[in-house]
C-alpha cells in the first residue's frame, strides 16, 4: 500500500528583509495585484503601503482589499472577489494573519469556480484561482503553507471549510519584523493555535515520520519561545523563533490534519466569535488530558518538547506531565480561562458537541469522542 507521506509546499522565504521578495515573486506570477489585509493594523503601521510600494516597483499595478475582519465572512470574500473582477486582478498577495490568508484563498477560488461559496464545502476538483502569495503576520495560524480556509456563514452561525491541493499558496514570505506590532494578546493566541496544530498533529491518526519531526520541533521552540514574545514583543529572536516554529507547526497538520481541539474550537468560533487561537488555548490541556489512554506514549514525549523531564516515570505519570504542562503555559499567558469568560452560553454547549462529533477533525482523532464525552469536555470548562 502507497501512502503520501508529504504534500507539495509553496516556495517559502524566510529571514529578515525577506518581504523584498514580493515584488520579483508577483511579476513572476502576474500583471495585477489584490492585497488583501485587515482593517487596520497593517495601515497603521504602515506594512500594506509597503507592500504596495514593492509590488509597483516592481511593475504590477496593486489594488488594495483592506476589508478582512477577524472570522471572515461570505460577505467579505465575495466583495474582494467583485474588486478582483473589476480590476482585472490575475495575482492576490494577503497580507495578515489567518484571516487575511483564509480571505485570499476564499477569493482565489471564487474567481475560479462559479457558485456561492457556501456550495463549494465539500467540493473536489476546485479549479485554481489567481496565484497567492501568502505574508503571514501572526505566529501563527500556519495558513501560508496549508490548503485550507475557513469562512464564517453568519447567516448559519456555520464555519465552513474550502479544501483542495488548489487553495495552497505558491509562494510564502515570512519576514519577522511583521511580527514585531501584534500585541501580546494576539501573540499569546495565535502562539496557542500554532501550539494546538503541532500537538494535535503529533496525535493524529494520521501521523507520519515527517509530520511528526516537523511537529515535535514545533513543541519545543514554541514552549521555549511563546512566553518570551508574549512578555516582550521586541524580542527578535524569540520572535524569529516563533514564526519558524508556527510554520513547521502548520506544515504538520497540513500533512497529518488537527483533531478533537478544532472541532470543538470552530462552534464556540462560529457561534460566539470567540477568536480561534483563544478557543484551542482553553481546550487544549483538557482534550490532552482526554486523549491521554488513547496515545500515553506520544503525550510522554509532547511533555518531553515541553520541558518536562520524564526520565523514571511510568508512561501513565509521563504522559498526564503533557497535560500539566500544556495547562501551565496557557495560565502564564494573557488568555480568558473560562467558557463563560468568552461569551460562551451553556444553553448552547448539546448542539455545538453534536456538531464537534460531526467535525471531520474528530474521526483522525487518536480517541474518538461521543457526543456525550464531547459535552463533559465543554462543562470541565465552564
Ligand atoms: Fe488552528
Amino acid at each position: 500500500m502507497s501512502t503520501r507521506l508529504f504534500q507539495t509546499t509553496p516556495r517559502i522565504y524566510y529571514g529578515e528583509r525577506s518581504l523584498e521578495q514580493v515584488g520579483a515573486e508577483a511579476a513572476g506570477l502576474g500583471k495585477k495585484a489584490l492585497v488583501v489585509t485587515g482593517r487596520s493594523s497593517s495601515t497603521k503601521n504602515g506594512s500594506l503601503d509597503r507592500v504596495c510600494g514593492l509590488l509597483k516597483h516592481a511593475g504590477l499595478a496593486a489594488t488594495p482589499f483592506p476589508r478582512v475582519e477577524s472570522d471572515p465572512s461570505l460577505t467579505t470574500v465575495t466583495a474582494g472577489a467583485d474588486l478582483a473582477r473589476e480590476h482585472g486582478c490575475d495575482v492576490l498577495v494577503a497580507l495578515g494573519g489567518g484571516s487575511a490568508m483564509d480571505a485570499a484563498k476564499g477569493i482565489g477560488c471564487l474567481l475560479a469556480n462559479p457558485g456561492e461559496l457556501a456550495a463549494l464545502e465539500g467540493a473536489t476538483g476546485l479549479r485554481p484561482g489567481p496565484p497567492l502569495i501568502a505574508i503571514p503576520t501572526t505566529a501563527g495560524t500556519g495558513s501560508e503553507v496549508t490548503k485550507v480556509s475557513v469562512l464564517t456563514d453568519t447567516a448559519r452561525h456555520y464555519k465552513l471549510l474550502l479544501v483542495g491541493p488548489t487553495l495552497m499558496p505558491s509562494v510564502a514570505i515570512l519576514d519577522p519584523e511583521l511580527t514585531a506590532s501584534m500585541p501580546p494578546a494576539v501573540a499569546a493566541a495565535t502562539g496557542m493555535d500554532a501550539l494546538t496544530h503541532a500537538v494535535e498533529a503529533y496525535l493524529s491518526k494520521l501521523a507520519n515520520p515527517f509530520s511528526d519531526a516537523l511537529a515535535l520541533a514545533a513543541i519545543e521552540a514554541i514552549a521555549a519561545n511563546l512566553p518570551l514574545v508574549v512578555a516582550a514583543p521586541d524580542n527578535t529572536p524569540a520572535r524569529a523563533a516563533m514564526l519558524h516554529a508556527q510554520l513547521q507547526a502548520g506544515q504538520a497538520f497540513s500533512n497529518a490534519s488537527v483533531g478533537l481541539v478544532h472541532a470543538m474550537s470552530r462552534p464556540m468560533g462560529a457561534r460566539f466569535g470567540v477568536p480561534h487561537g483563544v478557543a484551542n488555548a482553553l481546550l487544549l490541556p483538557v482534550v490532552a488530558a482526554y486523549n491521554r489512554p488513547a496515545c500515553p506514549a506520544r503525550l510522554a514525549r509532547i511533555a518531553q518538547a515541553l520541558g518536562r523531564r520524564t526520565d523514571g516515570l511510568d508512561l501513565g505519570r509521563a504522559s498526564r506531565l503533557a497535560a500539566e504542562a500544556l495547562a501551565e503555559l496557557a495560565a502564564e499567558l494573557p488568555l480568558p480561562r473560562s467558557l463563560a469568560a468568552v461569551g460562551v452560553d451553556v444553553e448552547d454547549l448539546e448542539d455545538m458537541a453534536r456538531e464537534a462529533a460531526e467535525n471531520g477533525s474528530s474521526r483522525v482523532n487518536p480517541r474518538r469522542p461521543e457526543v456525550g464525552e464531547i459535552l463533559e469536555l465543554y462543562r470541565q470548562l465552564a
